[in-house]
């Protein structure tokens, strides 16, 4: 049985290579690339079924990309339902330049959805959380679907009991966070557009965070620090995580993989630092391999260890 939804209105396909050196002008020969599903919920189901668990990928689809996208996610077992839209499905393009090991990041603009692709996924959406404990509503808004559609479907969730978690910015955050979540992970550039404070100290991050728990925006915040690690901020709870020091190979799908590992945690009814813990792991698990190369399950015992976790 499914016991997690999760929501992708603009998915993508990841299309990863790597060339010695980026630079202008030059034709730059590039390894043969490896197509992978992406876009937010999509990579949580991903890593949810490699976590054991069985979620469901609602996603958007269409056009060639879109057939690509329910291809490659037929192909790694991902239990996935295709929500047609008239559009094209989007690419987006990684790039590791190999003689610096830096990674360039390309991300298109998604196609659109009419009124009537909304009605539909919404509807999909609705039938499909209904069987479900948890939901996931991560990525960017389509143009043409209302801006405060995260709230809509979280009134929703909260009428009909499905927890919820949103990974979100801009100001489909800022509709959900006025309706009100489970659990949302921001990362620190999309708490700064949201507060439109500097957020440079601790104290001031802190501050916030906590304030979104006492004004019931969410019951859980958990505010993503790249190499930083992250904090959780709890009613009577403060946690502040630090990554083990990780050679990042690439960071797609970091912010995913570290939902993907808090929502397996609280699917276990963990106790929330243990669900930090293993968010960290999964993400740290992620982030040092190749886009389309996966990790084992077995592999983050000793990842989970090494993560540092400190009450504040
Ligand atoms: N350079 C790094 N070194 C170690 N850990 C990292 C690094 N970058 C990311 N992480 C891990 O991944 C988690 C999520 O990363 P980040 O805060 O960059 O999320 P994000 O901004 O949502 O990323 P995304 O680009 O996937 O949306 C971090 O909390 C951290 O545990
Ligand atoms: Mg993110």
């Amino acid at each position: 049985m499914t016991d997690v939804v999760t929501l992708t209105l603009n998915p993508c396909v990841d299309v990863s290579t790597a060339t010695p050196q980026v630079t202008a002008t030059r034709k730059l020969r590039c390894a043969a690339p490896v197509r992978t599903p992406g876009g937010g919920g999509v990579n949580v189901a991903r890593y949810l079924m490699r976590l054991g668990h069985s979620p469901l990928a609602l996603h958007t689809q269409g056009g060639h990309t879109g057939e690509v996208l329910a291809e490659l996610l037929n192909h790694k077992g991902v239990p996935h339902v295709g929500l047609p839209i008239a559009q094209d499905t989007r690419e987006s393009l990684h790039v590791i330049e190999q003689s610096t090991g830096q990674e360039f990041r390309f991300v298109m603009p998604g196609p659109a959805m009419s009124s009537a692709e909304w009605a539909v996924a919404r509807e999909s959406f609705e039938a499909h959380a209904r069987l479900a404990r948890w939901a996931v509503l991560s990525g960017s808004l389509p143009p043409g679907v209302p801006v405060d559609a995260y709230g809509q479907l979280l009134r929703w969730c909260r009428d009909n009991k499905v927890s919820a978690v949103v990974d979100a910015s801009g100001e489909a955050l800022r509709h959900a966070l006025a309706v009100g979540v489970t659990l949302v992970k921001p990362s620190l550039e999309e708490l700064r557009a949201y507060s439109g404070q500097g957020l440079y100290k601790l104290n001031e991050q802190i501050e916030l965070v906590q304030s979104l728990v006492a004004q019931s925006r969410a019951q859980v915040v958990v505010l993503s620090l790249g190499r930083q690690g992250a904090l959780l901020a709890a009613k009577d709870l403060l946690l502040q995580a630090t990554p083990a020091p990780t050679h990042v190979v690439s960071a797609v799908g970091a912010g995913d993989s570290l939902v993907a590992g808090l929502v397996s945690g609280l699917l276990q009814d963990l106790d929330l630092p243990s669900c930090l813990r293993l968010g960290m792991a999964v993400s740290a698990a992620t982030i040092a391999q190749p886009p389309g190369m996966a990790w084992k399950k077995e592999d983050l015992g000793t990842l989970q260890s090494q993560v540092k976790l400190q009450v504040l």
